[in-house]
């Protein structure tokens, strides 16, 4: 479903001197799948997620969804969902209005969107009213709220980049379980980075470390 083939990418210093930092990744994420990667700061994590989404160009290779080339599709027609680590929401709106946004954004009615997005907020068991401002709630009910969001969309491929950093290992244990459920639940291919090599063997069927721009096989 997600097909990475031999993705490169570099950057340059001010004195123009290259570095490379994806050397060749190539990678297959299955439908219903997730794979956990895990790697140091600074080792490529977050920059292959956005060349994955379209936000960061690649220098070659290619990354395929569904059987097609990305290379010439802008990051909101891939199909993507991406959540990042610090939310990512969108402060001045209510809970409603960030999960119905996808879809707005997409062409559909204002209200349609909304009655979209409260039956996706009524199967989350959030605890707050869908009127409330979003910096109003906690780091693990804005969580969901992301995660709403970009499931609203119904995309095929989910990006996760260390969605659980700042929550408490309670916390992050629980979500964690309602993440898995509902990725396998709609088949998408999912990627999760994390530092954590316990949440990265709780969550993948497969992992990997990205060591010097490659992909070391965990499990
Ligand atoms: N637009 C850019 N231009 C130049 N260098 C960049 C750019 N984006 C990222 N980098 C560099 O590429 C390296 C990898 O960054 P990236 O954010 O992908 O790491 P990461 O593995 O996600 O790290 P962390 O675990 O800390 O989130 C870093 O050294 C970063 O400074
Ligand atoms: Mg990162």
């Amino acid at each position: 479903m997600l097909e990475l083939q031999s993705v490169r990418k570099s950057w340059q210093s001010d004195t123009g001197a290259v570095w490379p930092l994806l050397a060749d990744i190539s990678l297959q994420v299955a439908a219903g799948e997730t794979v956990a990667l895990l790697g140091a700061s600074g080792s490529g994590k977050s920059t292959l997620l956005k060349i994955i989404a379209g936000i960061e160009i690649l220098e070659g290779g290619q990354v395929c969804i569904g059987g097609a080339s990305m290379r010439d599709v802008p990051p909101e027609r891939r199909g993507v969902g991406l959540i990042f680590q610090d939310f990512a929401l969108f402060p001045h709106l209510d809970v409603w209005d960030n999960v119905a946004f996808g879809l707005v954004e997409r062409g559909v009615k204002r209200q349609e969107a909304r009655a979209q997005a409260q039956r996706m907020l009524a199967s989350f068991s959030l605890d707050v009213p869908a009127g409330q401002k979003v910096w109003k709630l906690s780091g693990g009910e804005q969580q969901r709220v992301a995660l709403a969001r970009a499931l609203i969309v119904q995309p095929r491929v989910l990006l996760l980049d260390e969605p659980f950093s700042a929550l408490d290992a309670d916390l992050r244990a629980h979500l964690r379980a309602e993440f898995v459920r509902r990725i396998a639940e709609s088949r998408m291919a999912a990627l999760w980075v994390t530092h954590d090599e316990d949440e990265a063997r709780a969550v993948g069927q497969r992992g990997y470390r990205l060591v010097q721009g490659g992909l070391n096989p965990l499990w």
